[in-house]
């Protein structure tokens, strides 16, 4: 099987970046983690990567005059690895248009909450004070606005009355997880497909009816 090869970007916890890699050790998984890159030198995620034998490096930003030379070094560490896709996971650098450019329809990036809701940052406190009943994670490809490229795969997660900041992130994070690899392979097996702008999807099934927030009783 020709496996996609995807560069993962990182700025943190990388605990998306460790979902993936779990996922591709499964020998029919169609993807293969190429590298991995983190902008911060203290992310945790680098040292999970080197753990999990996969190549990681450290490209710090703060190392460039610019962003264009920080994004020439991510170029070259992805081209050198033969990435053929980029995965944004967990990545807080603003890529410039170049970039963007260069990769147009080869990044995808996981964003936490039903996009086009929620777009941009803080987004647990914003749902809490929005009072929104159902939040949830999406992935997006990336394109010159931020948080709004064609949608590939989402998942719904209720907010529970007595959640917090941090309850309300470890749920949406648990499912996060689950979504991100499961969008990779449908992209690897080229059942989400970017046409003009919008992800099509073939052969997608409808497993679970509907989710209600707050659960429906009877009384
Ligand atoms: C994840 O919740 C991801 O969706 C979010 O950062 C977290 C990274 O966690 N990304 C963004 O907010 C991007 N705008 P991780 O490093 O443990 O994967």
């Amino acid at each position: 099987m020709q496996k996609l090869k995807i560069g993962i970007l990182i700025s943190g916890g990388g605990s998306n970046m460790h979902s993936i890699i779990r996922a591709c050790k499964a020998p029919n998984f169609p993807v293969e983690v190429a590298v991995v890159i983190s902008n911060r030198p203290e992310a945790k995620g680098i040292n999970i990567a080197k753990d999990e034998e996969v190549p990681a490096f450290i490209i710090d930003h703060k190392d460039y005059d610019d962003r264009k030379s920080f994004e020439d070094a991510l170029h070259t560490c992805l081209t050198e690895h033969a990435v053929e896709m980029v995965c944004n996971a967990g990545f807080m650098r603003i890529l410039t248009e170049d970039f963007v450019d260069a990769w147009l329809g080869r990044q995808i990036n996981i964003h936490p909450s039903l996009l086009p809701s929620f777009k941009g940052l803080h987004i647990h406190e914003r749902v809490l004070e929005a009072g929104v009943k159902i939040t949830g994670c999406s992935v997006h490809y990336v394109d010159l606005e931020v948080d709004a490229g064609a949608i590939v795969a989402q998942a719904a997660v209720p907010v529970l009355s007595g959640d917090n900041v941090e309850s309300l992130a470890s749920r949406v994070l648990e499912a996060e997880h689950q979504l991100y690899p499961h969008a990779l392979r449908m992209i690897a097996e080229k059942r989400a497909n970017l046409v003009g702008g919008v992800v099509k999807l073939k052969n997608d099934l409808i497993a679970e009816p509907s989710l209600y927030s707050p659960t429906l009783y009877i009384q």
